[in-house]
Protein backbone atom coordinates (compact mmCIF):
# COMPACT_ATOMS: atom_id res chain seq x y z
CA UNK A 1 0.00 0.00 0.00
CA UNK A 2 1.51 3.00 -0.88
CA UNK A 3 1.96 5.64 1.87
CA UNK A 4 -0.61 8.63 2.39
CA UNK A 5 -0.06 12.23 2.00
CA UNK A 6 -2.65 13.70 3.45
CA UNK A 7 -2.37 14.17 6.70
CA UNK A 8 -5.93 13.89 8.28
CA UNK A 9 -5.85 10.35 6.91
CA UNK A 10 -2.99 9.44 8.28
CA UNK A 11 -4.27 10.79 11.93
CA UNK A 12 -6.82 8.77 10.95
CA UNK A 13 -5.23 5.30 10.40
CA UNK A 14 -3.07 6.44 13.40
CA UNK A 15 -6.14 6.04 15.27
CA UNK A 16 -7.48 2.93 13.50
CA UNK A 17 -3.91 1.34 14.49
CA UNK A 18 -4.52 2.75 18.21
CA UNK A 19 -7.91 1.46 18.62
CA UNK A 20 -7.19 -1.97 17.60
CA UNK A 21 -4.21 -1.90 19.88
CA UNK A 22 -6.08 -1.04 22.93
CA UNK A 23 -8.48 -3.13 21.86
CA UNK A 24 -6.19 -6.44 21.51
CA UNK A 25 -3.76 -5.85 23.60
CA UNK A 26 -4.49 -3.62 26.67
CA UNK A 27 -6.40 -3.90 29.84
CA UNK A 28 -8.00 -0.64 29.02
CA UNK A 29 -9.80 -2.62 25.68
CA UNK A 30 -10.96 -5.72 28.13
CA UNK A 31 -14.37 -4.29 27.73
CA UNK A 32 -14.40 -4.06 23.90
CA UNK A 33 -12.87 -7.53 23.34
CA UNK A 34 -15.30 -9.11 25.48
CA UNK A 35 -17.89 -7.31 23.63
CA UNK A 36 -16.35 -8.12 20.36
CA UNK A 37 -16.56 -11.98 21.68
CA UNK A 38 -19.77 -11.82 22.74
CA UNK A 39 -20.70 -10.99 19.49
CA UNK A 40 -19.40 -13.85 18.21
CA UNK A 41 -16.07 -11.90 16.65
CA UNK A 42 -13.28 -14.04 16.28
CA UNK A 43 -9.24 -12.79 16.30
CA UNK A 44 -8.86 -13.44 12.30
CA UNK A 45 -12.31 -11.39 11.97
CA UNK A 46 -11.15 -8.64 14.32
CA UNK A 47 -8.03 -7.94 12.41
CA UNK A 48 -9.10 -8.44 8.73
CA UNK A 49 -11.71 -5.22 9.75
CA UNK A 50 -9.35 -3.73 11.88
CA UNK A 51 -11.68 -3.43 14.45
CA UNK A 52 -11.03 -1.24 17.83
CA UNK A 53 -12.02 0.04 20.95
CA UNK A 54 -12.37 3.70 21.97
CA UNK A 55 -11.65 3.04 26.04
CA UNK A 56 -13.54 4.86 28.53
CA UNK A 57 -10.87 7.22 29.97
CA UNK A 58 -10.99 10.90 29.03
CA UNK A 59 -8.31 11.69 25.90
CA UNK A 60 -6.19 8.65 25.48
CA UNK A 61 -6.11 8.95 21.74
CA UNK A 62 -5.64 12.61 22.15
CA UNK A 63 -2.73 12.41 24.14
CA UNK A 64 -1.53 9.75 21.77
CA UNK A 65 -1.76 11.78 18.73
CA UNK A 66 -0.24 14.73 20.45
CA UNK A 67 2.69 12.14 21.82
CA UNK A 68 3.31 11.27 17.50
CA UNK A 69 3.72 15.51 17.33
CA UNK A 70 0.22 15.64 15.26
CA UNK A 71 -1.12 19.48 15.81
CA UNK A 72 -3.88 20.55 17.12
CA UNK A 73 -4.77 22.24 14.10
CA UNK A 74 -5.22 19.40 12.21
CA UNK A 75 -6.56 16.75 15.19
CA UNK A 76 -9.79 19.04 14.95
CA UNK A 77 -10.41 18.99 11.43
CA UNK A 78 -9.78 14.38 11.49
CA UNK A 79 -13.42 14.33 12.83
CA UNK A 80 -11.80 12.34 15.86
CA UNK A 81 -12.38 15.21 18.20
CA UNK A 82 -15.27 17.47 19.30
CA UNK A 83 -13.87 20.64 20.38
CA UNK A 84 -15.33 22.76 23.28
CA UNK A 85 -16.26 26.52 23.01
CA UNK A 86 -12.85 27.62 24.16
CA UNK A 87 -11.42 25.70 21.49
CA UNK A 88 -10.75 22.70 23.94
CA UNK A 89 -10.24 19.09 22.18
CA UNK A 90 -12.19 16.30 23.67
CA UNK A 91 -12.13 12.11 22.42
CA UNK A 92 -15.35 11.92 20.59
CA UNK A 93 -15.09 7.96 20.86
CA UNK A 94 -15.71 7.00 24.34
CA UNK A 95 -16.44 3.38 25.51
CA UNK A 96 -17.47 2.21 21.92
CA UNK A 97 -16.39 -0.71 19.70
CA UNK A 98 -15.00 0.89 16.78
CA UNK A 99 -15.60 0.22 12.92
CA UNK A 100 -12.70 1.96 10.84
CA UNK A 101 -14.69 3.54 7.58
CA UNK A 102 -12.02 3.41 4.31
CA UNK A 103 -12.29 5.51 1.05
CA UNK A 104 -11.75 3.26 -2.50
CA UNK A 105 -8.32 3.26 -1.70
CA UNK A 106 -8.82 1.44 1.54
CA UNK A 107 -7.49 4.13 3.78
CA UNK A 108 -9.38 5.35 7.16
CA UNK A 109 -11.38 8.33 6.78
CA UNK A 110 -13.48 7.96 9.74
CA UNK A 111 -15.16 5.49 11.96
CA UNK A 112 -18.48 4.61 13.14
CA UNK A 113 -18.04 3.81 16.61
CA UNK A 114 -21.18 0.92 18.65
CA UNK A 115 -21.79 1.72 21.98
CA UNK A 116 -21.66 -1.45 24.35
CA UNK A 117 -24.15 -1.54 26.50
CA UNK A 118 -28.07 -2.36 25.97
CA UNK A 119 -29.56 0.26 27.69
CA UNK A 120 -30.82 2.45 24.80
CA UNK A 121 -29.75 5.64 26.85
CA UNK A 122 -27.13 6.61 23.78
CA UNK A 123 -27.10 6.36 19.95
CA UNK A 124 -26.35 2.92 19.27
CA UNK A 125 -23.76 3.96 16.66
CA UNK A 126 -21.94 7.08 16.46
CA UNK A 127 -20.30 8.53 13.06
CA UNK A 128 -17.26 10.79 12.09
CA UNK A 129 -18.92 13.98 11.39
CA UNK A 130 -18.24 14.66 7.48
CA UNK A 131 -14.80 16.28 7.23
CA UNK A 132 -12.46 16.89 4.22
CA UNK A 133 -11.75 12.85 3.78
CA UNK A 134 -15.11 11.79 4.88
CA UNK A 135 -18.26 11.96 3.01
CA UNK A 136 -20.89 9.32 4.34
CA UNK A 137 -22.99 9.86 1.35
CA UNK A 138 -20.20 8.19 -0.99
CA UNK A 139 -18.43 5.75 1.55
CA UNK A 140 -19.46 2.59 1.35
CA UNK A 141 -17.79 0.04 4.49
CA UNK A 142 -16.04 -2.86 3.46
CA UNK A 143 -15.88 -1.40 -0.11
CA UNK A 144 -12.10 -1.78 -0.76
CA UNK A 145 -12.30 -5.43 -0.03
CA UNK A 146 -15.48 -6.44 -1.28
CA UNK A 147 -14.52 -5.03 -4.99
CA UNK A 148 -11.57 -8.01 -5.05
CA UNK A 149 -14.23 -10.66 -4.11
CA UNK A 150 -16.34 -9.61 -7.43
CA UNK A 151 -14.38 -11.71 -9.47
CA UNK A 152 -14.79 -14.80 -7.80
CA UNK A 153 -17.90 -13.95 -6.33
CA UNK A 154 -20.11 -12.53 -9.53
CA UNK A 155 -21.67 -9.78 -7.21
CA UNK A 156 -21.82 -7.58 -4.44
CA UNK A 157 -24.33 -8.47 -1.46
CA UNK A 158 -25.88 -4.63 0.09
CA UNK A 159 -26.08 -4.89 3.76
CA UNK A 160 -27.71 -2.42 6.17
CA UNK A 161 -25.25 -2.85 9.05
CA UNK A 162 -21.34 -3.57 9.63
CA UNK A 163 -22.14 -6.71 11.98
CA UNK A 164 -24.10 -8.05 8.89
CA UNK A 165 -21.43 -7.59 6.26
CA UNK A 166 -19.07 -9.34 9.29
CA UNK A 167 -21.83 -11.79 9.52
CA UNK A 168 -21.62 -12.78 5.64
CA UNK A 169 -17.57 -12.58 5.95
CA UNK A 170 -17.82 -15.60 8.94
CA UNK A 171 -19.72 -17.71 6.42
CA UNK A 172 -17.60 -17.08 3.50
CA UNK A 173 -19.13 -14.69 1.61
CA UNK A 174 -16.05 -11.64 0.96
CA UNK A 175 -18.19 -9.25 -1.73
CA UNK A 176 -20.43 -7.74 1.69
CA UNK A 177 -20.85 -3.72 1.70
CA UNK A 178 -22.93 -2.01 3.93
CA UNK A 179 -24.69 1.71 3.59
CA UNK A 180 -24.36 2.27 7.09
CA UNK A 181 -27.78 2.45 7.78
CA UNK A 182 -30.72 2.84 5.42
CA UNK A 183 -30.46 5.65 3.35
CA UNK A 184 -29.11 4.70 0.29
CA UNK A 185 -27.48 7.32 -1.97
CA UNK A 186 -27.44 7.91 -5.75
CA UNK A 187 -23.55 8.78 -5.24
CA UNK A 188 -23.41 5.23 -3.25
CA UNK A 189 -25.25 3.19 -6.67
CA UNK A 190 -22.72 4.99 -8.80
CA UNK A 191 -19.46 3.27 -7.19
CA UNK A 192 -21.27 -0.38 -7.20
CA UNK A 193 -21.89 0.41 -10.76
CA UNK A 194 -18.09 0.60 -11.55
CA UNK A 195 -17.55 -2.49 -10.45
CA UNK A 196 -20.45 -4.61 -10.90
CA UNK A 197 -24.06 -4.76 -12.64
CA UNK A 198 -24.79 -7.57 -10.19
CA UNK A 199 -26.47 -6.23 -6.94
CA UNK A 200 -27.74 -7.92 -4.07
CA UNK A 201 -29.90 -6.11 -1.34
CA UNK A 202 -30.16 -7.49 1.54
CA UNK A 203 -31.37 -5.48 4.19
CA UNK A 204 -33.05 -6.66 7.42
CA UNK A 205 -36.47 -8.72 7.29
CA UNK A 206 -38.33 -6.12 9.92
CA UNK A 207 -40.78 -3.26 8.18
CA UNK A 208 -37.97 -0.47 7.71
CA UNK A 209 -35.56 -3.17 5.87
CA UNK A 210 -37.94 -4.40 3.94
CA UNK A 211 -39.28 -0.30 2.78
CA UNK A 212 -35.71 0.44 2.31
CA UNK A 213 -35.21 -2.19 -0.12
CA UNK A 214 -38.05 -1.44 -1.92
CA UNK A 215 -36.80 2.30 -2.06
CA UNK A 216 -33.37 0.94 -2.87
CA UNK A 217 -34.45 -1.37 -5.37
CA UNK A 218 -36.58 1.78 -7.38
CA UNK A 219 -33.17 3.71 -6.82
CA UNK A 220 -31.03 0.71 -8.80
CA UNK A 221 -33.59 0.92 -11.39
CA UNK A 222 -33.95 4.30 -11.73
CA UNK A 223 -30.02 4.51 -12.60
CA UNK A 224 -30.54 1.49 -14.43
CA UNK A 225 -27.78 -1.30 -15.91
CA UNK A 226 -28.04 -3.30 -12.73
CA UNK A 227 -29.22 -6.92 -12.45
CA UNK A 228 -31.09 -7.21 -8.43
CA UNK A 229 -31.72 -9.69 -6.45
CA UNK A 230 -33.64 -9.10 -3.29
CA UNK A 231 -33.25 -11.36 -0.59
CA UNK A 232 -36.02 -10.96 2.14
CA UNK A 233 -35.25 -12.87 5.89
CA UNK A 234 -37.98 -14.55 7.68
CA UNK A 235 -38.87 -12.69 11.29
CA UNK A 236 -37.86 -9.89 11.13
CA UNK A 237 -34.31 -10.88 10.94
CA UNK A 238 -31.38 -9.13 10.15
CA UNK A 239 -28.47 -11.14 8.38
CA UNK A 240 -26.34 -11.01 11.70
CA UNK A 241 -29.35 -12.60 13.21
CA UNK A 242 -30.01 -15.17 10.83
CA UNK A 243 -26.51 -16.97 11.10
CA UNK A 244 -26.70 -17.07 14.45
CA UNK A 245 -30.25 -18.75 14.32
CA UNK A 246 -29.65 -20.60 11.50
CA UNK A 247 -26.30 -21.32 10.30
CA UNK A 248 -24.71 -20.04 7.36
CA UNK A 249 -25.39 -22.96 4.97
CA UNK A 250 -29.02 -21.96 5.54
CA UNK A 251 -28.31 -18.20 4.73
CA UNK A 252 -26.08 -18.88 1.77
CA UNK A 253 -29.53 -20.54 0.66
CA UNK A 254 -31.57 -17.19 1.32
CA UNK A 255 -28.95 -15.83 -0.68
CA UNK A 256 -29.06 -17.66 -3.88
CA UNK A 257 -32.90 -17.29 -3.84
CA UNK A 258 -33.24 -14.11 -4.26
CA UNK A 259 -36.00 -12.61 -5.84
CA UNK A 260 -36.05 -10.52 -8.52
CA UNK A 261 -37.57 -6.91 -7.90
CA UNK A 262 -40.86 -7.80 -9.78
CA UNK A 263 -41.23 -10.74 -8.37
CA UNK A 264 -40.56 -8.84 -4.92
CA UNK A 265 -42.80 -5.93 -5.77
CA UNK A 266 -45.61 -8.03 -6.65
CA UNK A 267 -45.39 -10.29 -3.06
CA UNK A 268 -45.43 -6.52 -1.27
CA UNK A 269 -48.21 -5.88 -3.20
CA UNK A 270 -50.49 -9.29 -2.50
CA UNK A 271 -50.02 -8.64 1.42
CA UNK A 272 -51.36 -4.42 0.86
CA UNK A 273 -54.68 -6.36 0.05
CA UNK A 274 -57.02 -9.07 0.53
CA UNK A 275 -57.35 -11.62 -2.05
CA UNK A 276 -60.04 -12.89 -0.83
CA UNK A 277 -62.41 -9.65 -1.70
CA UNK A 278 -62.79 -9.59 -5.22
CA UNK A 279 -63.33 -5.60 -5.11
CA UNK A 280 -59.87 -5.60 -3.60
CA UNK A 281 -58.27 -8.31 -5.39
CA UNK A 282 -59.42 -6.27 -8.59
CA UNK A 283 -57.62 -2.94 -7.57
CA UNK A 284 -54.32 -5.21 -6.92
CA UNK A 285 -54.52 -6.99 -10.35
CA UNK A 286 -54.54 -3.33 -11.42
CA UNK A 287 -51.59 -2.36 -10.07
CA UNK A 288 -49.33 -5.36 -10.67
CA UNK A 289 -50.25 -4.85 -14.35
CA UNK A 290 -48.94 -1.31 -13.86
CA UNK A 291 -45.86 -2.80 -12.06
CA UNK A 292 -45.50 -4.61 -15.11
CA UNK A 293 -45.90 -2.57 -17.47
CA UNK A 294 -42.95 -0.75 -16.27
CA UNK A 295 -40.79 -3.56 -17.41
CA UNK A 296 -38.66 -3.11 -20.99
CA UNK A 297 -37.86 -6.79 -21.24
CA UNK A 298 -40.77 -8.32 -23.39
CA UNK A 299 -39.67 -12.12 -21.67
CA UNK A 300 -40.07 -10.45 -18.23
CA UNK A 301 -43.48 -8.66 -18.61
CA UNK A 302 -44.80 -12.23 -20.37
CA UNK A 303 -43.39 -14.04 -17.48
CA UNK A 304 -44.94 -11.97 -15.04
CA UNK A 305 -48.29 -11.62 -16.94
CA UNK A 306 -48.57 -15.64 -16.71
CA UNK A 307 -47.36 -15.92 -13.29
CA UNK A 308 -50.12 -13.44 -11.72
CA UNK A 309 -52.92 -14.57 -14.49
CA UNK A 310 -51.70 -18.39 -12.76
CA UNK A 311 -51.99 -17.40 -8.95
CA UNK A 312 -55.05 -15.27 -9.47
CA UNK A 313 -56.91 -17.27 -12.06
CA UNK A 314 -57.59 -14.76 -14.78
CA UNK A 315 -56.97 -15.05 -18.44
CA UNK A 316 -53.54 -13.33 -19.55
CA UNK A 317 -55.66 -11.96 -22.49
CA UNK A 318 -57.60 -9.84 -20.13
CA UNK A 319 -54.74 -8.15 -18.24
CA UNK A 320 -53.24 -7.69 -21.40
CA UNK A 321 -55.72 -5.19 -22.22
CA UNK A 322 -54.88 -2.93 -19.36
CA UNK A 323 -51.30 -4.14 -19.83
CA UNK A 324 -50.90 -2.23 -23.34
CA UNK A 325 -53.08 1.00 -21.80
CA UNK A 326 -50.39 1.35 -19.35
CA UNK A 327 -47.79 0.63 -22.17
CA UNK A 328 -49.08 3.40 -23.70
CA UNK A 329 -49.78 5.88 -20.80
CA UNK A 330 -45.74 5.46 -20.23
CA UNK A 331 -44.71 6.92 -24.06
P1 LIG B 1 -26.27 -4.26 15.81
O1 LIG B 1 -27.37 -3.97 16.77
O2 LIG B 1 -24.94 -3.86 16.36
O3 LIG B 1 -26.30 -5.63 15.27
O4 LIG B 1 -26.45 -3.23 14.60
P2 LIG B 1 -27.37 -3.35 13.32
O5 LIG B 1 -26.50 -3.13 12.12
O6 LIG B 1 -28.25 -4.55 13.35
O7 LIG B 1 -28.24 -2.01 13.51
P3 LIG B 1 -29.61 -1.61 12.86
O8 LIG B 1 -30.22 -2.68 12.04
O9 LIG B 1 -30.42 -1.00 13.93
O10 LIG B 1 -29.13 -0.43 11.92
C1 LIG B 1 -28.48 -0.65 10.69
C2 LIG B 1 -27.36 0.34 10.52
O11 LIG B 1 -27.87 1.66 10.68
C3 LIG B 1 -26.22 0.24 11.52
O12 LIG B 1 -25.27 -0.72 11.18
C4 LIG B 1 -25.68 1.64 11.47
O13 LIG B 1 -24.87 1.83 10.31
C5 LIG B 1 -26.91 2.48 11.31
N1 LIG B 1 -27.40 2.91 12.61
C6 LIG B 1 -28.16 2.21 13.49
N2 LIG B 1 -28.39 2.89 14.62
C7 LIG B 1 -27.78 4.09 14.43
C8 LIG B 1 -27.64 5.26 15.25
O14 LIG B 1 -28.12 5.34 16.38
N3 LIG B 1 -26.92 6.30 14.71
C9 LIG B 1 -26.36 6.24 13.46
N4 LIG B 1 -25.67 7.30 13.01
N5 LIG B 1 -26.45 5.15 12.68
C10 LIG B 1 -27.15 4.09 13.15
MN1 LIG C 1 -32.17 -2.44 10.91
MN1 LIG D 1 -29.84 -4.84 11.90
MN1 LIG E 1 -27.75 -6.56 13.99
MN1 LIG F 1 -41.74 -9.73 -0.15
Amino acid sequence: KPKFSNILIKINEEAADFYHKVLVSTNAGRPGYNYAKQRGLNDEIIAHFRIGYAPKQNNLLLTYLRDQKFKDEDLAESGLFVQSQSGELFDRFRDRLMFPLTDEGDYVVGFSGRRLSPYKTEAKYINSPETKIFTKSKTLFHFAEAKKAVRSEKHLILYEGYMDVIAAYKAGIKSGIASMGTSLTDQQIYMLRRITKNIIINYDGDDPGIHAEERAARMFNNIGGFNLGIVVLPEKLDPDEYVKKYGWEKYQEEVKGALTPTDFFLKRLAQKYNLANDREKLAYLDEAVKEIAQLSNPVEQDLYLDKISQQQGVSKDSLKVNFTKYRRQQN
